[in-house]
């Protein structure tokens, strides 16, 4: 395998390359990546960001998966989380996160390989590419895997398909698949995406279908929030044009989102989600012999506490903490802080008890 700096950010549409995060570096695989479709992805760039220094050993690693809309800049997206003392301290670990194959931040997705026609991909198929670039780095074992929602999945694919690669997991707001609620919340936010008139089966280039994006975005945003914080915070509060805060706020995150996201990755990945679960691997999750952490959020309806509950259970070193957020589902990155003790406690950091709910 051999690093590509060739790959230039000038293939994307300006739109979204000037959200590509500063400290990415980039790993082109020499071999091409089979699909589970059966399909083969060639030069499939791993966009990734790394903090802190592999050791000798090559197993002081945490690797972090990010969630549907994120980057590889998880200093940036979970501050909480960061820095000296602090669970993703890079004074003792080299820790590691990658931009998920089918997305529009930096690694292989419709924006670089052939809009409308890239692939159909899973959840599989991106961890089996994060692979390839642990393989690139050196590293031998990883201290923890650690993801929230959608990098929730993918930490438990990790172990699905290496076990013997991880020493400890963490999840935070996710389930061991999509409850039948989100399953049809992400079916309904990609056909905003796909009855748009501009989608044109993907192949909309510089003319995205905005307006389905945005509508998709808002669905998706009101699920990562909850009732008690907007009625809280917009009640049935109007604008001195009579449109409703709430639905003025939700178009604002909408809006937002259409300058950063691509619609074909956006419906790539929400389909990942949708066909992923590690139900039929049961068996071989509960003789993983690390320490699991899940960690939920008493407001998210999204993946609800009891979700979190029954994925423990999974484990026969499982357990799960309940913090509280105002947030919902939004609670695992606004407050980060309320579980962060309990993850250098699972990295025997801290003596502090696991129970901070
Ligand atoms: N009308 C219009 N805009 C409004 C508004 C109103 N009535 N009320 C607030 N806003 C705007 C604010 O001006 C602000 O705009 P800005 O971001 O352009 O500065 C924005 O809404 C604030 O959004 P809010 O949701 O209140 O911020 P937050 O700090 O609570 O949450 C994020 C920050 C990043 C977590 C959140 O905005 C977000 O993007 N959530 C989704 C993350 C995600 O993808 N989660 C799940 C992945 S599976």
């Amino acid at each position: 395998m051999s690093a590509d700096h060739q790959t230039s950010h000038a293939a994307l549409p300006s739109g979204v390359q000037n959200h590509i995060p500063a400290g990415v570096q980039r790993f082109t695989p020499s071999s091409p990546l089979h699909l589970r479709s059966g399909e083969q992805l060639r030069e499939a760039v791993i966009a990734y960001q790394s903090w802190g220094s592999l050791n000798a050993a090559g197993d002081n690693v945490i690797w972090v998966c990010h969630a549907l809309t994120g980057t590889s800049d998880v200093e940036n997206w979970w501050p909480a989380l960061f820095g000296p003392g602090r669970a993703l301290d890079p004074d003792q670990y080299f820790i590691v996160c990658a931009n998920v194959l089918g997305g529009c931040y930096g690694s292989a997705g419709p924006l670089t390989h052939g809009a409308g026609s890239f692939p159909t991909i899973s959840i599989s198929d991106i961890v089996a590419h994060q692979r390839q670039l642990a393989e690139y780095l050196g590293i031998r074992s990883i201290a923890l895997m650690l993801g929230g929602s959608m990098g929730g999945f993918q930490a438990l694919e990790w172990l699905v398909q290496a076990p013997h690669k991880v020493r400890k997991l963490a999840l935070v707001a996710c389930a061991d698949s999509q409850p039948a609620q989100a399953i049809a919340l992400s079916h309904l936010q990609m056909q905003q995406v796909i009855r748009d008139p501009l989608y044109q089966a993907g192949f909309y280039g510089d003319a995205p279908p905005l307006e389905g994006l945005s509508l998709a975005r808002q669905i998706g945003h009101l699920s990562y929030r909850c009732d008690t914080e907007l009625g809280a915070r917009f009640a049935r509060e109007q604008r001195d044009d009579g449109v409703y805060q709430v639905l003025s706020y939700l178009q604002h995150q909408g809006s937002k989102l259409v300058r950063r996201f691509d619609a074909n990755s956006y419906l790539r990945l929400n389909q990942a989600m949708i066909d992923f679960s590690v139900v039929e691997h049961r068996a071989q999750l509960n003789a993983f012999p690390g320490d699991v952490l899940v960690v939920g959020i008493d407001s998210d309806w999204l993946y609800p506490w009891h979700e979190q509950v029954k994925l423990a259970d999974y484990f026969p070193h499982g357990r799960s903490i309940r913090i509280h957020s105002d947030f919902g589902h939004d609670g695992f990155l606004l407050d980060a802080e309320r579980f962060e003790p309990a993850l250098r406690a699972l990295l025997g950091q801290s003596t502090e008890l696991l129970a901070c709910a």
